[in-house]
């Protein structure tokens, strides 16, 4: 018997049950930071983004909403990946997403956060933040009545880690102990999650930070703990050389994250060690992939040569943001 069109294939039938059945509890919980979210559901994310760029390839919309969704974005800080690929998810969806500058509607100044948070939760589903401090996402998660998710913060930027670990899964065929991936440079938001993210899919990690700009103890601490459960080795040091020895990807962020810029020419000399370049490539396996959040400063953190070899990779890592925020908002909105 021919199928007719309308019959689910069983990809879809499957990606279908994986949300609604809502097996790890992704259901109306909020994404602040990865401290919250069990290895579980960090896998059920992973799982149903792969299932979504599958379809999305074939550019079928077998699983979207019959009624449309809606997204509220909050941005504090410049952004070009997590807004786009949030408004361009959401539509993918059947929703909508609305953007609003933190400085057009006064968050915090013109009215309270708490109050924005009760008003928005009566408009839409789900309210994304990018804010300077961590505790402006949790005051919008407890005020409100919809879920949160930190669209980076001073603290943490856990919506970055899904797509980097998508992306490192699909470039090494496997996530787990067999593994190394190594960040170079600050200590910040981007490796917190990263920390976690590793520590939860039993990925190696190794960071190499100048003295002074290490990551916060807790999420180190988080992440050893995680590990003993799933093998992971955690490693933080101040050498670059060792960090980077047999690593399987090599992973680059900004010196100066947004906030910081007047510590620019500071950090400049501190982080010149620990730059992407071919000698510190030398040291990483022949085979290792170059990760970046972006956006990226050729000549800074990473060389031009590097960037442009490992461009298809980062670019990928860049598209992979879509994929996994559509699957974390079906996570939490269910079909
Ligand atoms: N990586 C990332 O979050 O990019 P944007 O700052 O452009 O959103
Ligand atoms: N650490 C960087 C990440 C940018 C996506 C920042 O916070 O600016």
């Amino acid at each position: 018997m021919t199928p007719t069109t309308d019959t689910p294939s069983e990809e879809v039938a499957n990606l279908r049950e994986l949300i609604s059945s809502d097996r790890t509890g992704w259901r109306k919980k909020h994404c602040l930071s990865l401290f919250d979210v069990s290895t579980a559901q960090f896998n059920a994310v992973l799982d149903v983004a792969k299932g979504l760029k599958a379809l999305d390839l074939q550019r079928q919309m077998a699983v979207a909403w019959t009624y449309p969704r809606t997204l509220a974005m909050i941005f504090e800080k410049p952004s070009l990946r997590t807004r786009v690929s949030f408004e361009a998810g959401m539509a993918h969806l059947r929703g909508h997403a609305i953007n609003l500058a933190a400085n057009e509607i006064g968050l915090g100044t013109r009215e309270s956060v708490a109050d924005v948070a009760n008003v928005l939760s009566r408009w839409v589903d789900v309210i994304a933040a990018r804010v300077f401090l961590h505790a402006t996402v949790e005051e919008l998660a407890r005020t409100g009545t919809v879920p949160v998710i930190n669209a980076l913060s001073d603290k943490e930027h856990p919506i970055q880690a899904f797509a980097d670990l998508l992306t490192l899964q699909e470039y090494a065929g496997t996530l787990g102990n067999s593994l190394k991936l190594t960040y170079l440079g600050d200590g910040n938001n981007v490796l917190h999650a990263l920390l976690l993210a590793c520590a939860k899919t039993g990925v190696n990690i190794s960071a190499g930070c100048p003295e002074g700009y290490l990551p916060d103890p807790v999420y180190v601490e988080e992440a050893e703990r995680i590990a003993q459960e799933t093998g992971a080795k955690i490693e933080i040091s101040h050498d670059p050389v060792a960090a980077v020895r047999e690593a399987d990807a090599v992973y680059a962020d900004v010196w100066t994250s947004m906030g910081q810029e007047s510590e620019k020419d500071e950090r400049g000399s501190v982080f010149i060690p620990y730059q992407i370049n071919e000698t510190l490539m030398s040291y990483a396996k022949p085979s290792a992939i170059v990760l970046h959040c972006l956006p990226a400063h050729r000549g800074e953190e990473v060389t031009a040569e590097i960037m442009d070899r490992h461009a298809s990779v980062i670019y990928e890592q860049a598209e992979n943001r879509l994929h996994t925020q559509k699957a974390l908002l079906m996570l939490i909105i269910g079909l």
